[in-house]
């Protein structure tokens, strides 16, 4: 099991490589950044679990991102800025579409079959461009190239569990739409009915205003010196470990990730239909199998409430339009 990390050197690279070093299961751990990469392969290859550390530059043995790509089974990409106080996600664009895009030319020159796990943002654009590479290569797999919404989730988990007292080990929170602000819709009455069934109006409203906007609560937190890199790097790696679990032969591995919906894929076109036919892509909870996505589970879109519903049609609108916005950018 090869996974390469792109962007390991930085605030979430560094911890989410200290993550998968422990996983017994991965042998080969490729870290790949721009700068700095070889310090950190040195640090972390001194740690005796069995994963086999390297590391790359640009221009190492003349193309560093062929080397730490090559027999990758799983890529996950922290590469690119980060936000700043009075930021939105989309404002980091311009910078990171071109980074993904490199990427994402990469992946499907070296390790096209490999699963990609999309962290940098604007995720609800990067994704799109992402896919939007391979598949003007002619290498898209849509059951493999993935956005990573995953820490909404465990902020949703950590979030109710405070405000209810709930052993938050025993929650599991969907989180469906996209990755940015209003985009992301917590489903509470879903993941947690009878918890959230507990909480007044105002409560509920602060509590899912809270998922949404989360990330702010650590940009201003951390005054300038970025956005969430350790809550980050634990939702990239719990994500990257189900897929793993999943490679090695589980079958009950359902999480929400932010996928294209390809009418290939079972219950993609179900999904479609129920948004209406405007997104493309879209994150819902999906099963994966050895091969990727199996399956998506667009049932979920039909158990909403309806405060869920209303901020699901608030969602799309934002996210038809930043889909768009990385679609055209591979285009033109
Ligand atoms: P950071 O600046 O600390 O690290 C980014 C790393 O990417 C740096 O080491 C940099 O050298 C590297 N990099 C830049 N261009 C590269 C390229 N072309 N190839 C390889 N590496 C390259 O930033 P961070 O805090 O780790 O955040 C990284 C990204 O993740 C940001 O875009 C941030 O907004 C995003 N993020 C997403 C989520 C999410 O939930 N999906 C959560 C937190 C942060
Ligand atoms: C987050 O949700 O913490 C990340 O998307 C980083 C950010 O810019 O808020």
């Amino acid at each position: 099991m090869k996974v390469t990390v792109c962007g390991a050197a930085g605030g979430i690279g560094q911890p989410l490589s200290l993550l998968l070093k422990l996983n017994p299961k991965i042998t080969q751990l490729s870290l790949y950044d721009v700068v700095n990469a070889p310090g950190v392969g040195a640090d972390l290859s001194h740690i005796s679990t069995p994963a086999e550390t390297s590391a790359f530059v640009p221009g190492d043995k003349n193309d560093g991102l062929a080397f730490s790509l090559k027999g990758s089974q799983i890529v996950i990409i922290p590469a690119g800025v980060p936000r700043k106080p009075g930021m939105t996600r989309d404002d980091l664009f311009n910078i990171n579409a071109g980074i993904v895009k490199t990427l994402a030319e990469g992946v499907a020159e070296y390790c096209p079959d490999a699963f990609v796990l999309v962290i940098s943002n604007p995720v609800n654009s990067t994704v799109p461009i992402f896919a939007s590479v391979l598949k003007a290569k002619g290498v898209f797999n849509p059951r493999k190239v993935l956005g990573v919404t995953t820490l909404d989730i465990v902020r949703a988990n950590t979030f109710i569990s405070t405000l209810t007292d709930a052993n938050v080990s025993n929650i599991n929170v969907p989180v469906i739409g996209g990755h940015s602000g209003e985009t992301i819709v917590p489903v509470f009455s879903v993941g947690t009915p009878s918890l959230y069934a507990k909480l007044d109006a105002d409560a509920k409203a602060k509590l899912v205003h809270r998922v949404q906007f989360g990330g702010d609560e650590v940009v201003q937190a951390k005054n300038g010196a970025g956005s969430a890199t350790l809550s980050m790097a634990y939702a990239g790696y719990k994500l990257a470990e189900r897929i793993i679990e999943a490679i090695t032969g589980a079958s009950d591995v359902v999480e929400c990730t932010f996928v294209y919906l390809d009418e290939s894929i079972a219950g993609a076109k179900e999904a479609r239909a129920k948004l209406g036919g405007e997104l493309d892509f879209v994150s819902l909870p999906v099963k994966f199998g050895a091969k990727g996505v199996e399956e998506i589970k667009y049932q979920i879109l039909d158990q909403l409430n309806d405060e869920e519903k209303a901020l699901f049609e608030i969602a799309k609108v934002t996210l038809k339009g930043n889909v768009a916005k990385g679609v055209s950018f591979v285009e033109k």
